[in-house]
């Protein structure tokens, strides 16, 4: 072809009808979609990545080239974006996604550890900043929130959700989409949330991740997919499917997860992916082979496929066949291309590469002390005997243990980034807190762990620690010598970051043996000890309990979790976290959440056929809702305005809270409901409704609940959701065990 040819050729595809719609409107995608070849549509639903095992189309050079023809849809970096819109044939833009989990560079505590903080305008404060902090170097699209239910503090994933409870759950998951969406998707500094794993993943079975999951429809329905519909309702753009089963059905090909419940009954209208190689991991699952999982995901309702290359490869081949429809193909296509014209992208494709902007805001001041006070306030106080907390900031302190010379291990699971630059260890951050008036002395004593596999799990080669025994003697026999001359010791323990996350499960939750000695040696010189544990799960800890003065939970607490410690441990804060999962005592307990069903052989000592462990108590040993305080706070008693209410009416339950220690301080008032002859069995108690409530000392405050009947619903059998009339308990409290209860009792008209 000559020149001028050439020239009219390529002004006549630029300047074809997709172009000259306007590219915030529904004709804009219908034309864009007409000019669209099929590999070209397919492309769209391409998550370019590469996985293990994987054959790659889009690897490197070749990924490019792919992007050039169009054939990746989703994929990272200014370079990818300029081949996207400036070399393929539509220029349709890039989507980028990634996993910003609890913080792009400044780094939150634990999504696990945020929750126990009960301060939801933190929570989605942290996301909002997140957003920023991401959406300036390309990201525009977030896998998370991640709203699974956990009850298994064996999974390594409970790190990264909320807690056993799916009220609260659906309260975080609120808060987080709206953080990460803001009110305007299109804007630069806002990024679409994908809620994660649809559906069930937190019930693996035996904690162990990937593993199967099997429940009841109203099991599911009640306890675990309120905090997924809840991101829904909050209008969350996209949603990730789960790597398990529902209903014997892997979710990813699962029609009734994704068409009749969440587009049909939800009314969902974002798209949704894969998780990582969901879509080929059915041929594991005994689904059949690529083409037929592929053709179950489509025909399911699943747009992207991530990373996998199952669509590309046999989505041409099923056409043929008659095995889908273009229109299936249509609809998945335009759903991912909506997106990106939600967020702006074909209007301006590299609004979220402003590396000015990133300059200035990222690890800003604002973010940092933003991250301090969520670290502070998701701090559980476990115990404090004696009083022994918070600490004088005089004599000598011990700061002993590995927990306390490590960074990158506070970040915990799953950084964005690992900027360890702006963070301290939390042996410098007591040192510098006590500067000038106590003197801290520190010592490792032991490693993380004597499990070489353990202590070596994500180490390169280069990194890799050998057992010497020797040394460990020696370890220990320093921190026995800091000990020796302190008259306090903080023994600072816990999990290294890659214990919990994606892949690290645990089948044994307590400290490691090697720390557990060194603590029992530290207790011998008989001191005071405050155990301080840093920790990605929920940890069997009988044994420490019963011998040790205090224990304080502080998590991976981020980015400033070492001076929010040293801040709560020396009194600066006063802690106020309350834990929102379930410490067992043993590992034989689990699953133990505070929401459990009845028995029909309730525990009774004196009868020998009821539920109970031979062994071990049936109650947890931390409950759900709990956590100290280094005041005290009285409950008066709980009272309500009528003691019969009908459909539609109001109940308003009070209470007077009185802090009656010596120091300001904040409690979370929990209320629960319960409903004791119910069409099915239901729980013994369920959290509705909470208040974080700061009292002065010697303050006192009466609080008010107000309970609608729309607190009573529950799914029945038939799957309705409705109340039945009849009595109800409540029950208010400073935890989900210590409670007081009253009762009341909807009536018919
Ligand atoms: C995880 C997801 C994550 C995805 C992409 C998967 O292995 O299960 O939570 O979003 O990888 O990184």
């Amino acid at each position: 072809m000559n020149k001028p040819y050439c020239i009219i050729l390529l002004l006549l595809i630029s300047f074809s009808t997709y172009s000259q719609n306007s590219k915030g409107d529904a004709d804009f995608l219908d034309s864009l979609l007409q000019e669209m070849t099929l590999l070209e549509k397919i492309g769209q639903l391409n998550l370019s990545g590469g996985a293990a095992g994987i054959p790659v189309i889009g690897k490197g050079d070749a990924r490019e080239d792919y992007i050039r023809q169009g054939l990746i849809g989703c994929s990272g970096g200014i370079k990818s974006q300029r081949i996207a819109v400036n070399e393929s044939r539509l220029g349709i833009p890039l989507i980028a996604g990634r996993d910003i989990i609890h913080g792009h560079t400044t780094i939150f505590p634990i999504p696990l550890a945020s929750a126990c903080s009960w301060n939801l305008p933190l929570i989605e404060k942290s996301a909002r900043i997140a957003a920023i902090e991401s959406t300036v170097s390309g990201t525009c699209w977030n896998y998370s929130p991640m709203v699974d239910i956990s009850r298994d503090p064996r999974w390594g994933r409970i790190a990264e959700c909320a807690g056993e409870d799916p009220w609260y759950g659906a309260q975080i998951a609120k808060a987080m989409v709206r953080g990460y969406q803001g009110d305007d998707l299109s804007a630069s500094n806002t990024m679409m949330a994908c809620m994660k794993h649809f559906a069930l993943y937190g019930a693996s079975e035996a904690g162990r991740d990937y593993n199967t999951v099997d429940m009841s429809r109203v099991s599911m329905f009640n306890e675990y997919m309120l905090p997924y519909k809840a991101a829904v309702d909050a209008g969350v753009g996209s949603v990730m499917t789960s790597f398990n089963l529902v209903e014997g059905i892997p979710a990813t090909g699962n029609s009734w997860l994704m068409n009749d419940l969440l587009r049909d009954r939800w009314n969902f209208d974002g798209f949704v992916v894969t998780d990582y190689t969901a879509i080929n991991e059915m041929i594991h699952h005994g689904i059949g082979d690529l083409t037929m999982v592929v053709k179950k995901a489509l025909k399911a309702g699943v747009d992207m496929d991530m990373v996998g290359e199952g669509y590309m490869k046999e989505i041409p081949k099923l056409l043929e066949k008659n095995q889908v429809t273009i229109d299936q193909v249509n609809i998945a296509c335009r759903r991912i291309l909506e997106a990106k014209q939600k967020l702006g992208l074909f209007n301006d494709p590299f609004k979220y590469f402003q590396p000015e902007l990133a300059k200035k805001v990222v690890l800003c001041q604002a973010h940092l002390d933003a991250s301090l006070e969520l670290a502070q306030q998701s701090i559980v106080l476990l115990k404090n005997q004696n009083e022994i907390l918070p600490l004088k900031k005089r004599g000598t302190i011990g700061v002993i243990g590995p927990l306390a010379f490590t960074k990158s291990d506070l970040l915990g699971m799953w950084c964005a980034h690992n900027e360890t630059d702006h963070l301290k260890t939390i042996y410098t951050a007591i040192k510098e807190a006590a500067a000038g008036k106590a003197k801290v002395l520190g010592a490792e004593g032991t490693l993380f762990t004597t499990d070489e596999y353990l202590l070596n799990r994500n180490k390169e080669e280069k990194d890799h620690i050998n057992i010497d025994t020797q040394q460990l003697e020696k370890m220990k026999k320093e921190a026995l010598q800091v000990a020796d001359k302190s008259d306090v010791i903080l023994a600072v323990m816990g999990e290294s970051r890659d214990w919990s996350g994606e892949a690290a499960s645990r089948a044994d939750i307590s400290l490691p043996e090697c720390q557990q000695d060194l603590l029992k040696d530290l207790l011998a010189l008989n001191k005071p000890v405050v155990l301080v544990l840093a920790n990605g799960r929920p940890l069997a800890l009988k044994w420490e309990n019963d011998n040790v003065d205090a224990i304080v939970e502080a998590w991976h607490g981020g980015t400033r979790a070492a001076e929010a410690l040293a801040d709560v441990l020396f009194g600066e804060v006063n802690p106020s976290a309350k834990l929102t999962v379930s410490f067992p005592v043993s590992v034989g307990q689990i699953p133990v959440y505070y929401n459990q069903k009845r028995t029909g052989r309730p525990y009774d000592e004196t009868y020998k056929f009821t539920s109970k462990y031979l062994d071990i108590p049936n109650e947890p040993l931390f409950p759900f809702g709990y956590g100290l305080s280094y005041t005290r706070f009285e409950y008066g008693t709980i009272q309500i305005d009528k003691k019969n209410v009908i459909p539609g009416e109001l109940l308003t339950v009070s209470v007077e809270l009185k802090n009656t220690g010596d120091v300001d301080g904040v409690e979370v008032v929990q209320l629960y409901i319960n409903d004791p002859v119910a069409e099915i069995s239901r729980p013994v108690k369920e959290l509705k409704n909470f208040q974080k409530v700061n009292l002065k000392a010697g303050e006192s405050k009466v609080l008010h609940f107000v309970i609608t009947t729309d607190d009573l619903k529950y799914y029945h059998s038939d799957l309705s959701y409705d109340y039945d009339f009849g009595k109800f308990n409540i029950y208010v409290g400073g935890n989900s065990r210590d409670v007081q209860e009253i009762s009341f009792e909807l009536k018919g008209r």
